[in-house]
């Protein structure tokens, strides 16, 4: 279909508008947040005076300042907006200034003390598990029986993974705008993946009906998950200075309280062990998954059971216990981060099949390839695999890119012995898709023909620079029958559509898109009807392509802004509101089971790391892929979501490295301690795209979002290859990211055999 990213050229030129590229509104105050020096404690006084004092401070908010509620909690209620005496985490919000200028209110917030009487903070999920300190009860995902899967084992085997979390660095940092409307209403511009999850918070803590509350957006510089959940706080800060003072209001994160502040992607500690017949094939597998919440539940409940569901990756494995569970640590409260738990989930399977294939000498794809799903496979979950494509992927990138090949190019390049080591890893995926809470699988779309036939188009997906725009656009066009240039669309607006659900899951496009079908199929049916009526012919026998009406498929003198007027005049509604559910879902959290996902989205990828062995520093080769796309509704964008995504899950798996302290204090607190990979980093993609139809969805095409990160995951084990080619008894244990510090070490340090 579409070759285009409607919004390049406005970005290319500087044009788009972020929430403050819009010029303030006359009299905009604007606010900063005052976050806590400890990780945990009790407020025991916050001293504002000096603060005050400053010629253009407006206000100094605190708990008691807020008139509704003070709870932002999406998930569950255990998160105050302001902390109003107990504080969980360094950077904890505890008061707002609101001054004249942002710099001003920045000068003012470091003259707030804030004074908490500490205690020992919990950074570690185990210590925090066996504290008892949960977020919720622990969930085991469980099939097959375990105890028998590992008594007919040849081999058993244990160890243990950390794995390290990953900031969302979005281009653009948390803001939001506030700006108070008559009758005590508020309009807020939001930087945010989900307007209603922002209009119930504002609402709650305003003490207001949401309908008093418009959350509006027109686009995120990134989201990646961390506006999913984590824009609510700063727009409710926006809205409280706004209500309180009458002022519009802003707040815009500097990007150093954004690192500090909020909240990434989980780290999680883990524990496996896995049971193989002497050929490779999986018997049983349990696994321990500690994920590090941090202070608040946030997301993580919701994440952790995405954990869960992609325990087990794209293998079948006939005998399953999975355990996860949500330890509270002092820490920022982690939120959604692409991929939202699942490429933990498969790392831990992944480092299990690293340790098979050390432990019986099998080359580690060949045991991915024995183990992969099949048609008609029955996951831990108790979902049934439909169009399984694990297979197809695998071979089909075996195949075309010559596996085999690179594997003999690997080892001849190692015999050389020279100053470089190579290691080749296949990463395969499997991805569910849906909201795996089932109610949030809904979308609306608010369609406008004008008299003039250019089209609006109101949906419940925020345009974060997937393209989601460009591909409802699209859809909106190619279903009309008109050019695509004819279909603007509108902000994302909770006056527009209501009950939105976030635009996450990568699922955006699949249930936007689909109501967007819904609306077009209402107005082009009445717009057809009146065609028909005015050429008396059967409504049957006339459509609408390329902007003409067509009859009996020849071109009539009926042209699309002919016949919009006509419908004007003769008083035809061409507006429409559409409405789509995904059906066929159902998940009982009580016995675990169900179909929580329309469809799986699938995928194979091969990587070749060369290490330095002097140094430990590395580079990859071009990435191979054999992605399964779905038919593309807009290829570029779809392309550049594979080698965004890609990009995204290699950089987590290899050089982003959050520190903290044993305080609890993040060390990697700035762009120069936190190492994202960039343009020179960044191997080629080379991906071949299996195009498929996928029923049900709009034109066939899939969800592409967030599948293609995990392929990062094959960077950590290619890598781990190259250093064990150069040193066999490698001390590795899998700890991620790979940095080239801990490629270095592992170069030069070996085993102990007690260690795993
Ligand atoms: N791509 C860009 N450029 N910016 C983003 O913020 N977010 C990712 C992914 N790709 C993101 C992105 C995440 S976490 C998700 S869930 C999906 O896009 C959301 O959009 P979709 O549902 O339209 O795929
Ligand atoms: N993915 C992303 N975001 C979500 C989900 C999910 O499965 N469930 C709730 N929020
Ligand atoms: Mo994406 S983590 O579902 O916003």
């Amino acid at each position: 279909m579409s070759r285009r990213h409607y919004d390049a050229v406005d970005h290319v030129r500087g044009t788009s508008q972020y929430i403050d590229d819009v010029p303030p509104p006359v009299g905009t105050l604007y606010a900063t947040v005052v976050g806590s020096p400890q990780a945990k404690g009790s407020i025991r006084a916050i001293e504002t005076a000096e603060a005050r004092a400053l010629p253009g401070v407006h206000a100094i908010l605190r708990a008691r300042d807020i008139p509704g509620q003070n709870q932002i909690g999406a998930l569950l209620p255990d998160e105050e907006l302001l902390a109003s005496t107990e504080v969980a985490y360094i950077g904890h919000p505890v008061a707002v200034v609101v001054a004249e200028s942002q710099e001003l209110a920045r000068r003012a917030a470091a003259l707030v003390q804030v004074q908490v009487d500490p205690e020992p903070p919990i950074v570690d999920p185990r210590e925090a598990f066996e504290r008892g300190e949960l977020i919720a009860p622990a969930r085991t995902f469980a099939c097959g029986d375990i105890d028998q899967g590992f008594s007919k084992a040849d081999v058993v085997l244990r160890g243990t993974c950390e794995i390290a979390g990953q900031e969302h660095l979005y281009l653009e940092t948390q803001r939001a705008r506030a700006v108070p409307q008559e009758g005590g209403a508020i309009r807020v511009a939001s930087s945010t993946q989900s307007p209603y999850a922002v209009q119930k918070a504002v609402a709650r803590v305003l003490g207001l009906p949401n309908h008093r509350v418009e959350v509006d957006v027109r686009r995120l510089g990134g989201g990646f998950g961390g506006k999913e959940d984590q824009a609510t706080a700063w727009a409710c800060v926006a809205a409280l200075a706004a209500h309180q003072l009458d002022r519009p209001v802003q707040i815009v994160l500097h990007r150093l309280e954004d690192l500090q502040m909020t909240g990434k992607r989980h780290p999680y500690s883990a524990d496996y062990e896995i049971g193989l017949s002497s050929d490779g094939t999986i018997l049983a597998y349990r696994a321990v998954l500690y994920q590090n919440s941090g202070a608040r539940a946030d997301l993580s409940t919701a994440v952790l059971e995405r954990s869960l569901f992609h325990a087990t990756n794209a293998y079948r494995v006939p005998n399953v216990q999975v355990t996860a569970a949500c330890c509270r640590t002092n820490l920022q409260p982690h939120t959604a981060f692409r991929g939202f738990g699942g490429p933990q989930g498969m790392f831990v399977i992944e480092a299990a099949l690293a340790h098979a294939s050390d432990h019986l000498g099998i080359p580690r794809h060949v045991i991915q390839r024995r183990n992969l799903i099949r048609e008609g496979d029955v996951t831990p979950y108790g979902q049934p695999m439909v169009r399984a494509r694990g297979e197809r992927c695998f071979d089909e990138l075996a195949e075309a890119f010559d596996l085999e090949g690179m594997v003999s190019s690997v080892k001849a390049h190692n015999d050389q012995r020279g100053p470089t080591r190579r290691g080749l890893a296949v990463m395969p995926i499997c991805f569910g898709i849906s909201f795996t809470k089932t109610f949030l699988n809904q979308a609306g779309a608010l369609l406008h023909v004008y008299g003039d036939g250019s089209v609006g188009l109101s949906t419940g997906g925020v345009e974060m620079g997937q393209g989601v725009n460009s591909k409802l656009r699209d859809i909106a066009s190619q279903a009309l029958g008109i050019r695509g240039e004819r279909v603007r669309l509108e902000s994302t607006n909770t006056t527009r559509v209501a009950n939105m659900s976030p635009s996450a899951a990568s699922a955006t496009t699949d249930l936007n898109g689909n109501a967007t079908l819904e609306a077009v199929r209402q107005v082009r049916g009445r717009l057809l009807a009146l065609a028909a009526e005015r050429l008396g012919a059967e409504v049957s026998r006339v459509d609408l392509i390329d902007e003409v009406v067509t009859l009996d498929g020849s071109p009539t003198d009926w042209s699309w802004t002919r016949l919009v007027s006509e419908a004007y005049f003769a008083r035809v509604d061409l507006s429409a509101h559409g409405f789509y559910a995904t059906p066929d879902l159902n998940f009982d959290t009580n016995t675990e089971t169900g179909n929580p996902f329309a469809y799986h989205v699938w995928g194979a990828s091969v990587f070749v790391a060369e290490v330095d062995v002097r140094r430990g520093t590395y580079t990859f080769e071009p990435i191979c892929v054999v992605h399964d796309l779905g038919r593309s509704i807009n290829p570029v964008v779809d392309i550049g979501q594979i080698e965004g995504g890609l990009a995204q899950g290699i950089g987590w798996m290899t050089l982003e490295e959050l520190a903290y302290d044993d305080q609890g204090r993040l060390l990697s607190r700035a762009l120069s301690t936190y190492k994202a990979p960039d343009g020179d980093f960044m191997p080629e993609v080379r991906a071949r795209l299996i195009e498929d139809d996928n029923p049900g969805m709009p034109y066939g095409s899939k969800a592409v979002g967030e599948p293609p990160l995990m392929y990062g995951i094959g960077a950590y084990f290619a890598l781990r290859e190259a250093v064990r080619a150069f040193n066999p008894t490698a001390r590795l244990p899998f700890h991620a990211p790979m940095t080239p510090e801990r490629v270095l070490m592992g170069l030069y340090e070996t085993e102990d055999p007690e260690d795993r």
